[in-house]
């Protein structure tokens, strides 16, 4: 049976020659082209609803716009959020002082990696409202509400748990976003592009936050490892779960308010939602399993009854 490592292996050692933002193009310096769209037909949750697929295409593209922005708004929060808090946590000498100094010095390499992702994301967004005239929302994502509930619902001493293992289930599963736009030839070279280099970073994060996962766990208490494990579920759908207001709101831009809510009750119905989440963290489930965590009666237990069991 492969053990999990117990060593820390960085895979930070040539940063400075293959970060993002030390070698590539700012996005502001990216040009759009003609008869491209702005975000992936296939990645898009709306389009799967025949009312939406059925719309004349000028509104298609349109629509393609505003799932970019909640794609690209949803980095932002995410990396300067949680993730950001994390790394500065983690890169401190008087939390987890037995963390190699190694360790606590990539962390602040990450720290750089996503605070970068955050102001292009960003900047790609002002870009993209100036060549459309199509404003984003600004929406906030579900996620940060419902992690913010997770941890008050929790006594105070798991709260800083609460956000590392939220971190490290972000980083260590894998989005369609990351891996599907990149690839999809229909969408602007630019968005592409910028999406490519996120997910070659991303991939060193991956590694960084598994290898930091197989560290941290067997040094958990018992009693502790059940607590947090037990909440992972619920960590992974407020990650991953299609976020229905943020889905309504660019609905609504399109139909009305009893259609838009149709729609998304038609579209949340499904059994391929929580089939897509599933997949998404197959890689993080391996993770969890190469070092017992179904072994344990409260994880397992809560991952079925959150339909997260079934592959
Ligand atoms: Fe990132
Ligand atoms: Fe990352």
């Amino acid at each position: 049976m492969k053990r999990p490592t117990t060593e820390y292996i960085s895979r930070f050692k040539k940063w400075q020659d293959t970060a993002v933002v030390k070698i590539k193009d700012h996005p502001t310096l990216i040009d759009f082209e003609k008869g491209l769209d702005f975000y992936s037909r296939e990645q898009s949750i709306l389009l799967k609803h025949p009312k939406v697929f059925n719309l004349p295409e000028e509104e298609i593209q349109k629509l393609l716009v505003y799932e970019l922005y909640n794609y690209l708004e949803f980095t932002v929060w995410l990396e300067l959020g949680p993730v950001n808090e994390v790394c500065n946590l983690i890169r401190m000498p008087s939390f987890l002082p037995w963390l190699s100094s190694e360790m606590k010095d990539d962390a602040l390499k990450i720290y750089v990696d996503e605070g970068a992702h955050a102001e292009m994301a960003f900047a790609l967004i002002s870009k993209i409202e100036e060549h459309t005239d199509i404003k984003s929302m600004r929406l906030e994502p579900k996620f940060i509400k419902e992690l913010d509930e997770l941890i008050l619902s929790q006594p105070k001493e798991l709260e800083q748990m609460i956000k590392i293992f939220f971190v490290i289930i972000s980083e260590t599963l894998i989005t369609g976003t990351l891996t599907g736009l990149p690839h999809d030839k229909t969408v602007q070279k630019g968005i592409r592009e910028f999406a490519l280099d996120h997910a070659t970073d991303e991939g060193k994060h991956h590694a960084y936050f598994k290898n930091f996962f197989e560290i941290l766990w067997p040094k958990m208490p018992k009693d502790f490892q059940a607590k947090i494990g037990a909440l992972l579920p619920k960590m992974i759908l407020a990650f991953l779960y299609p976020d229905a207001h943020e889905l309504e709101q660019i609905l609504l831009k399109f139909f009305t308010v009893k259609e838009s809510s149709e729609i998304i009750n038609d579209l949340l119905s499904s059994e391929n939602v929580i089939e897509g989440v599933r997949k998404s963290i197959l890689p993080t489930k391996r993770m969890l399993k190469k070092c017992n965590l179904f072994e344990i009666e409260e994880i397992e237990h809560s991952f079925n009854s959150h339909k997260l069991m079934k592959v």
